[in-house]
C-alpha cells in the first residue's frame, strides 16, 4: 500500500509541520514502506489523486490541517487517514469549545470569557491573564498580560490570527502534557521553557526548553493528568492519539488548557519522548498510529 504524508500546509505552523511530515516520512522509508510527501495547498486532492495513496498519513499542524477540514475532505475523496477524524480534530481546534468540553467532562480548565472581532470586551477583574487566539496552535499569537493597559497591544496580535479570541485566567504552575495513544496515556512529561512560559521560541530554539520524563509533580498530579487524558481522548472522540496540555498549579491542582490532535512529531517533539519512555521507538509510535487509524 502507498502512503502519503501529508505535511507543510498553509497554516502558521507550517515549518513545523514540514519537519515532523518529513521525519515521520524518513522512519517510514526506513521501514521500507513505500511512502511518499504530499505538500499540501489548495490543489491537495488533484495531487493525491496523482499520487494514486491508499493511506493519507497527516502530518499538518494548525489550521486547514489539524482542524477537520482536511480530513472531511479525504472523507469524501474516500482516502483513509490516520489519527483523529473530523469531529475531534475541529472540536480540540477551538479553544473556547474544547474548553466547554473539558467541563462538562470534569476535567478542570482555568476560567475563561470569549472576545469576537469588534464585540466589547468584558470587564476583566483579575490579572494576570493569558490572551489567545482560538484557533492557533505552537503558543503563536498568545501573551500573558500583568494589567489592563497591556491589553489592547495583546488582543490586537491575538486578532491577527483569528476573529475570536480567549481571555483565560493566568495559572502559575508547571506546564506538563500527557500524550494518549489508543486511549491508554503515556508517561507525564514536564516542559522546562528556558523563556517565561512555552513560547513559540523556547517550543523549537535548539535549548529552548526541557523536557522531563516523569514530571516533578506529586503522584497525585501525576495520575490526576493522565487520568484527565484519558477522559479528553473519550470525550472528544479521538482516534489513535491525542496529546493534553496541563498546568499543575502549586496546590498540586491539574488545569487542562487544550488538546492537540495533530501533536508535534519532530523526533525531538514531546509525543515521540513520551512514547520513547514508555518504550516505543518513533518508527513503533508512527506503526501504532497507522495501525490504530486504520483497524
Ligand atoms: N502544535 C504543536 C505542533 C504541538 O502541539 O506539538
Ligand atoms: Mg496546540
Amino acid at each position: 500500500k502507498k502512503i502519503g504524508v501529508l505535511y507543510g500546509g498553509t497554516s502558521s505552523e507550517r515549518e513545523i509541520s514540514l519537519k515532523s511530515g518529513k521525519a515521520v516520512l524518513n522512519a517510514l522509508k526506513k521501514l521500507k514502506l513505500n511512502a511518499v510527501g504530499i505538500d499540501v495547498d489548495k490543489n491537495v486532492s488533484e495531487k493525491i489523486k496523482k499520487a494514486k495513496i491508499d493511506i493519507a498519513c497527516i502530518m499538518l499542524h494548525g489550521p486547514m490541517g489539524e482542524d477537520g477540514t482536511i480530513q472531511g475532505m479525504l472523507e469524501i475523496m474516500g482516502v483513509p487517514y490516520t489519527g483523529c477524524g473530523v469531529f475531534a480534530s475541529a472540536a480540540s481546534m477551538d479553544k473556547n469549545i474544547s474548553k466547554i468540553f473539558f467541563k462538562s467532562a470534569g476535567v478542570p480548565t482555568p476560567e475563561w470569557a470569549v472576545v469576537r472581532k469588534f464585540e466589547p470586551v468584558p470587564e476583566i477583574k483579575k490579572f494576570p491573564i493569558v490572551v489567545k487566539p482560538a484557533t492557533q496552535g505552537s503558543a503563536i499569537g498568545v501573551s500573558v498580560v500583568k494589567s489592563r493597559k497591556d491589553f489592547a497591544k495583546a488582543a490586537k496580535e491575538a486578532f491577527k490570527y483569528d476573529d475570536e479570541i480567549l481571555i483565560e485566567q493566568f495559572i502559575k504552575g508547571k506546564e506538563i502534557t500527557v500524550g494518549v495513544l489508543d486511549g491508554g496515556a503515556l508517561p507525564v512529561v514536564e516542559i522546562v521553557p528556558k523563556g517565561k512560559f512555552y513560547d513559540f521560541k523556547s517550543k523549537y530554539a535548539k535549548g529552548g526548553s526541557k523536557h522531563i520524563i516523569p514530571a516533578r509533580i506529586s503522584q497525585k498530579a501525576y495520575a490526576a493528568a493522565q487520568n484527565y487524558a484519558k477522559k479528553v481522548f473519550k470525550t472528544f472522540n479521538c482516534r489513535a492519539v491525542c496529546r493534553v496540555d496541563f498546568i499543575v498549579d502549586k496546590n498540586d491542582k491539574v488545569w487542562a488548557l487544550e488538546n492537540n490532535t495533530l501533536p508535534g512529531m519532530t523526533e525531538t517533539s514531546l509525543l515521540p519522548d513520551e512514547a520513547k519512555a514508555a518504550g516505543l521507538t518513533f518508527a513503533d509510535l508512527i506503526l501504532k498510529i497507522l495501525e490504530c487509524s486504520l483497524g
